[in-house]
């Protein structure tokens, strides 16, 4: 049978589980950079970044290399050994994590690092009570899926659910809606942490006041609670600061990390004050493959790179020349209803009236696609389209990606 698309796409159909769903239909076989390939010989601008992974774009020569390198020498021992690659990966973190984040924990994916950070809390304190934030996310696994709410199909039938504090976007003055929740539902001796989002990713990139973190932070101090940022998906360069936490000068008790952490190899961390850490003993948490000796090579090119080549500050200025962009279509588009984010981390909202409005959006990225421009989409009502493009993608790039998404929603948004 000849590999064809056709044939791809419906091997896919009969093989994969239904559940995963795809943003798109393309069939990829290679990658470089801001370009993915596809089996029939096309090349696709890639604005999504395998959501939030490839932030030095695919196959970044120094990853590539570091993955080459380590490949030929140790792949794996687990728990039975030390290895220099995990100590190396950890101090990489520790050099670049805010103030008093000492300790690493690797796993292999977000959702297990956000279940890690969990039972650390409560190990911890010796509470049980968390705190996570309506539309925000933080993974599939059982115990992650039980703390957000980005989409209500993602929770239905496996509560029960943890206490939910109101949504981010309200604005959180002095952290006052938190103390109705004390007041009224969990009492705060009774809470082990907040986990936040720093700037919502899947609940469709929503940056909170600059009063909010500081105002947890002073909440979790007064009442003995831990705060947990969730950087999987802003952080490590993404939002112009290596964690978005930095933008408020934030500093957290645990950090949770993975997407761009190994550029596409599977690799994730818990990153904790030594004070924390402390409380679990041997052999209280654990994992087969976690911190693998080749994603640890893959984590310590990447952090190098970041540094090197300030790829924080080069997200900042591609994040503010995309925003200029994009606040001129305002003017011609009256659907375009909000357009926020920090850095290239980027949501552009579609609304009719005060109702969101997922289907132009749909309209909007299948005529971006036609011409060559993968974008995703996120928010509750997936009317935002998301930016998230590389952030090593060369200006005239992604300028081009914006020329064909600005030549999409004149075509597809009613103006
Ligand atoms: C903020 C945040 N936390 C956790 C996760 C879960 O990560 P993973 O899919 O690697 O389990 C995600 C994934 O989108 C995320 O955006």
């Amino acid at each position: 049978m000849p590999d064809t698309t056709a044939t791809w796409r419906e091997r896919d159909a009969e093989l994969i589980a239904p559940a995963y769903s795809r943003y798109s239909d393309l069939v990829v076989e290679s990658a470089d950079g801001a370009h993915l390939h596809t089996v029939d010989g096309r090349d696709i601008l890639d604005f999504g970044c395998g959501i939030a992974v490839t932030s030095l774009g695919h196959r970044h020569p120094a990853v590539v290399a570091a993955v080459h390198e380590q490949v030929d020498r140790l792949w794996h021992t687990s728990v039975t050994t030390l290895h220099p690659k995990m100590i190396e990966a950890a101090a990489g973190l520790v050099a670049v994590t805010p103030e008093g984040l000492d300790q690493v924990f690797f796993s292999n994916s977000g959702a297990e690092a956000v279940e890690g950070a969990v039972k650390l809390t409560r190990r911890a304190t010796g509470r049980t009570e968390l705190i996570a934030f309506t539309g925000a996310f933080h993974g599939r696994t059982y115990g992650a899926m039980t703390l957000p709410a980005s989409r209500a199909k993602y929770r239905t039938g496996v509560g029960p659910f943890l206490p939910h504090a109101p949504d981010q976007r309200c604005p959180i003055a002095e952290g006052e809606d938190l103390q109705r929740l004390f007041a009224t539902t969990v009492p705060p001796e009774t809470v082990a942490a907040i986990i936040v989002e720093p700037v919502l990713g899947e609940g469709g990139i929503v940056v909170p006041p600059a009063t909010f973190l500081p105002s947890l932070r002073t909440l979790c101090d007064q009442h003995g609670i831990l705060l947990i940022a969730d950087e999987i998906q802003c952080g490590l360069a993404r939002t112009g600061r290596m964690f978005a936490v930095e933008h408020t000068g934030t500093d957290p008790d645990v950090m949770t990390l993975a997407k761009a952490l190994g550029n596409g190899l599977p690799v994730a961390a818990i990153v904790a004050r030594h004070a924390v850490m402390r409380h679990w003993q041997r052999g209280e948490h654990g994992t087969t493959f976690g911190g693998n000796p080749v994603a640890c090579a893959a984590v310590i090119a990447v952090i190098e790179v970041m540094t090197r080549e300030r790829i924080a500050e080069r997200a900042a200025a591609l994040g503010r020349r995309t925003m200029e962009r994009l606040q001129a279509w305002r003017n011609e588009v009256p659907g375009i209803g909000d357009i926020r984010g920090l850095g290239l981390m980027i949501g552009l909202e579609f609304m009719q009236g005060d109702r969101p409005d997922g289907a132009v959006v749909r309209r909007i990225r299948a005529r971006a696609l036609e011409r060559g421009l993968l974008t995703l989409t996120c928010g509750t009502d997936d009317n935002v389209i998301r930016i998230m493009p590389p952030l090593t993608i060369p200006e005239a790039e992604l300028d081009a990606g914006l020329d064909i998404l600005e030549s999409a929603v004149m075509e597809e948004a009613p103006q």
